[in-house]
């Protein structure tokens, strides 16, 4: 698709100034958006946020530049919105099919402050047919910080709704080595680089010299990722979200792949909020769950 040929029911939710829809890696459409702060990137495939950066710091979020953009694939890096199931699952794509698919923009408007509000539609798709029926909304809202909104509404007639959500972000840091990150003291932790096994946090704040991959459960309070090397505080506000997952692959797991840098693992973290394992989400005929998280910085 030739940036010329961008569909007309995309290019009419442009807004002058703020928000400009284009072609994208991989030939997908991506939207541009410009506040009064700075910049982000997201595209429909996965309604993935692949980029935010204020003026004068540096990008907030690591996106690999060994990520494919390709349909049925994962975009590495950015935010990737992690539903209906979280990890593997047996015959199926791993983290669900919301972030290898095409969502609808359904809506874009100018906050008066200077901000951009997107908002996207998970459209039916064939897997989505044999959950019970559901609707998952995502708002993206680019200020000074980024807030993401994902909800999901079960419209079934009488079944209750059971998954697992989780935006998954990846942040870019300045060398993860010097990385600390605090909030999850004291708190319970499934270690899935030992097979699972049960453990508490110990320290106050976590530092990373292997390979990390932990569901930290009941853990609704707020993250911060200190980067004494990028001289920033990043700082991660949640809202129904009970789980939090600190991932970083390190040098054996980049290695093995192949839409990620060998020596990239140095310069992300991600600290991902959502609701999985046994805080995974049983959802009401007619309610809603609304999974809120809001990333902001500051230099220290
Ligand atoms: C994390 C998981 O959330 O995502 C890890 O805890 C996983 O186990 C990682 O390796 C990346 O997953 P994927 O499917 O994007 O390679």
């Amino acid at each position: 698709m030739a940036t010329t040929d961008i569909p007309e029911q995309l290019k009419k939710f442009e807004v002058p100034g703020r928000v400009t829809v284009l072609e994208g890696n991989g030939e997908m459409p991506k939207i541009e958006v410009r506040t009064d702060w700075g910049t982000a990137e997201i595209y429909l495939h996965g309604a993935h946020v692949t980029e935010f950066q204020k003026r004068g710091e540096p990008p907030l979020l690591f996106t690999s530049q060994f990520s494919r953009f390709e349909a049925g694939q994962g975009i590495r890096g950015g935010v990737p919105v992690i539903f209906p199931w979280f990890g593997a699952r047996e015959g199926e794509a791993a983290h669900g099919f919301a972030r290898v698919s095409d969502w609808e923009l359904h809506e874009t408007s100018a906050v008066p402050e200077g901000g951009v509000t997107l908002r996207f539609r998970l459209p039916e798709t064939p897997e989505s047919a044999t959950w019970p029926a559901f609707t998952a909304n995502y708002v993206v809202t680019v200020t000074d910080r980024l807030t993401l909104e994902l909800i999901i509404t079960n419209i079934s007639a009488g079944q209750p709704f059971s998954f697992e959500n989780c935006l998954h972000t990846y942040f870019h840091v300045g060398d993860v080595r010097t990385v600390s990150i605090t909030g999850l003291k004291g708190a319970a932790y499934l270690d899935k680089v030992e097979n699972f096994a049960s453990k508490t946090e110990a320290a106050d704040a976590i530092q990373i010299s292997s390979e990390v991959d932990r569901v930290y459960l009941d853990t609704t309070a707020a993250v911060e990722i200190l980067d004494s090397a990028l001289k920033r505080k990043i700082r991660v506000e949640k809202r129904g979200s009970a789980s939090t997952v600190v991932w970083n692959p390190w040098i054996a797991k980049a290695q093995q792949m192949p839409d990620f840098g060998n020596e990239e693992y140095q310069q992300m973290v991600c600290v991902e909020s959502g609701n999985v394992s046994k805080n995974k989400i049983v959802l009401p005929p007619g309610k809603s769950a609304v999974l809120k998280v809001v990333l902001s910085s500051e230099k220290i």
